[in-house]
């Protein structure tokens, strides 16, 4: 969950029917559950265990109030809405706390309390939509007795920009222990999401000041006026008018300075960056009710940031971040990337396949055609960006990238699996990113074989996707501590989606190949497409290995090479794509000439995706340059002569 800052509208929110603006930024709580034989989580690296017996919770500790608090509150609604719990293991990194435990004051409280709620629930529920989380948030603030505005954990909550409008604390507080609440509508309660492309960045004094203490009382008539304000803010976001914000920003700051200096309310930190902010000819206004220990930053596109940041710095002021962005972490996705970058291309099973070159091929490079057929499309080079990521800001960030590739190359695009997308909306964008990135290029939706018809039809529909895959990671889930353990319905489940989908339908392995006896039973129920993803590559067993910080190296290597899986297809007149352990040209030729009609890479995109973007093209351009050279070394004018 990410952290929080307020536009404009910190002191109306408070006020009845108050409405304020909060911008989400990219600091983050990370949240982590899986499975496990006892109850207990990891905070500030102390595992508290708990019990849950007979429907009571205790605490082994009471050190850890927020997260304590929203466990009992989502308990009590599984409990309502008759859900049974299974006991797991829930860990809390806190991004928006500093090494010394010190707040940055981004609404931390607010992160953990959300965090803590939504994990639990998406393990225990299929659809968990963020008026549920944020109304059993409220609760626990209420239980807690730390009953905030809401905004701040409407703001962690939706992610991005958003109007906040309070809902009607009378009618709530008097309902505060009948659960059932959450199921009904809030009166007054509003959160609008604003699509804007201005940009904001934030200063720490890093000080924090309690709020209560500097918490001021607004009169009526300032309530009033600063209504205007938040109404008129919100207008000038949505409709990108940077001038106008700049300008109404001023003039805020102007009368906050105002109301807030009487009662010497601005320490000394805000003042003195304030005014380094003037002198760069920006503006910047106090973040939060009560002082505040941020000031929130607006500054106009591909500002450089270089001489106001060493000014600060040399303030003892930070500048944190240059853009907001919001993203809930789904943490997992991000690990495997991370263990995936960790491995460096190792020998594998193409490089045991010597071909013979042909000094009398007599071919000309500049003829050589590389294109071939992928999944019904006929495509200009052999090569395609297998599937990887979403669901999280990193995973964005990459997709992106891959899109760009994609695009300007012309090659499909797998997508990594959209499950995450479906459980949670507000990660859609993670994935949609590659469409808009690539708004005519060829891109496969990726999902899991336990995934139903519907599942299929959604994931299609978000990203405009011109076919689907399905990937077959059984042992991946297996060596996952949170993973699946009932696969029954998998064969069931492709059939269904077979005779459901009206694009072609791709069966994947996620790297640790294809036995023959799978291939004839994909075979045996009418599955056209499939690729094989071998073992050579990327590894989940070791990358699940190390999630779990384990030394068990009993599944290390277990699996079947690429080259060995295109050997098991031979003779099943399937359409049979390799990927596992593609490092060049040289293995991408291997792999054709065994009978592959495309390959895949994900590990060799993935590092590209760490490049700059001039970088990243140089090398696609001699990947495909070096294919061609193959051609010619080995005396195949096209993949179809490979054929012959
Ligand atoms: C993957 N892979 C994968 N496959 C899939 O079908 N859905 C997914 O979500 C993911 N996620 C994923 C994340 C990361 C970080 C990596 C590196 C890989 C598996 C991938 O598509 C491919 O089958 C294997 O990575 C083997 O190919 P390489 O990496 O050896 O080229």
């Amino acid at each position: 969950m990410s952290g929080k800052l307020y536009i404009v509208g910190e002191y109306q929110v408070l006020s009845p029917k108050g409405a304020g603006i909060l911008y989400a930024i990219d600091r983050y709580v990370y949240f982590k559950i899986e499975d496990s034989l006892n109850f207990s989580y990891i905070t500030r690296n102390e595992k508290i265990n708990f019990s849950y017996d007979n429907e009571k919770l205790s605490f082994a500790k009471d050190d850890y109030q927020l997260t304590n608090g929203a466990i009992k509150t989502v308990f009590n609604y599984l409990k309502y809405k008759n859900i049974k719990v299974t006991p797991f293991l829930l860990t809390i990194n806190n991004d928006l706390e500093n090494n010394q435990n010190q707040k940055y004051g981004f609404g931390s409280s607010s992160a953990v309390i959300s965090g803590v709620i939504k994990i639990i629930l998406l393990k225990f529920l299929k659809n968990v939509s963020d008026e549920l989380i944020f109304k059993l948030a409220v609760l626990t603030q209420i239980h807690l007795n730390q009953l905030s505005s809401g905004g701040d954990l409407a703001s962690t909550i939706y992610g991005g920009i958003i109007y906040y409008q309070r809902y009607n604390l009378k009618n709530i507080l008097n309902k505060k222990d009948d659960i059932s609440i959450v199921d009904q509508k809030w009166a007054d309660f509003k959160v609008k999401k604003i699509d804007s492309k201005i940009k904001f960045s934030a200063i720490w004094t890093k000080k924090s000041y309690k709020t209560k203490s500097l918490t001021k009382k607004i009169s009526e008539k300032e309530i009033k006026h600063a209504r205007k304000i938040v109404d008129k803010t919100y207008l000038n976001l949505k409709n990108n008018e940077f001038l106008a914000l700049k300008k109404r920003i001023l003039k805020y700051q102007f009368w906050l300075d105002n109301i807030l200096e009487k009662d010497f309310l601005i320490t000394p930190e805000i003042k003195l960056a304030l005014s380094i902010v003037k002198k760069y000819n920006l503006v910047a206004k106090i973040s939060g009710a009560g002082g505040g220990d941020c000031l929130i930053l607006l500054s106009p596109k591909n500002y450089g940031f270089e001489k106001i940041k060493k000014e600060l710095e040399e303030n003892n002021l930070e500048l944190i971040f240059l853009w907001g962005k919001f993203m809930i972490n789904t943490n997992r996705k991000d690990e495997h990337i991370k263990y995936a970058l960790e491995e460096e291309d190792k020998s594998n099973d193409f490089d045991n396949i010597n071909l013979e070159h042909d000094n009398l091929s007599c071919l000309n490079f500049s003829e050589i055609d590389l294109s071939t057929e992928f999944l019904g499309q006929k495509i200009k080079y052999p090569i395609y960006i297998n599937a990887m990521t979403g669901g999280s800001e990193n995973g964005k960030n990459i997709n992106a990238k891959l899109a760009k590739y994609a695009s300007k190359f012309e090659i499909p695009l797998v997508l990594g699996s959209q499950s995450a997308g479906l459980k949670d909306k507000a990660l859609e964008n993670t994935y949609k990113i590659v469409r808009k990135n690539n708004p005519n290029g060829f891109i496969v939706s990726n999902l899991s074989a336990n995934a139903s018809v519907n599942d299929v039809d959604l994931a299609v529909k978000m990203i405009k996707a011109n076919a689907i895959s399905i990937h077959l990671n059984m042992i991946q889930e297996i060596m996952m501590a949170e993973g699946d353990r009932n696969f029954s319905n998998w064969i069931e489940n492709i059939t269904k989606i077979l005779k459901n989908v009206k694009i072609p339908l791709l069966i994947k392995e996620v790297g640790f190949g294809m036995s023959r006896k799978t291939l004839i039973k994909l075979k045996e129920i009418g599955i056209k497409y499939v690729d094989t993803s071998g073992k050579g590559g990327t590894n989940f067993s070791k990358i699940e290995r190390k999630r779990k910080n384990s030394d068990d190296l009993t599944f290390e290597n277990l699996g079947i090479s690429t080259v060995e899986s295109l050997k098991n297809a031979e003779g099943l007149n399937l359409k049979i794509y390799a990927s596992g352990g593609i490092r060049n040209a040289l293995d991408v030729f291997k792999a054709l000439y065994l009978g592959a009609d495309a390959v895949g890479l994900s590990k060799f995109f993935l590092n590209l995706s760490q490049k700059s973007d001039e970088e990243a093209f140089l090398k696609i351009e001699e990947l495909i340059s070096n294919l061609k050279k193959c051609f010619l070394i080995f005396g195949f004018k096209n993949i179809k002569a490979l054929r012959k």
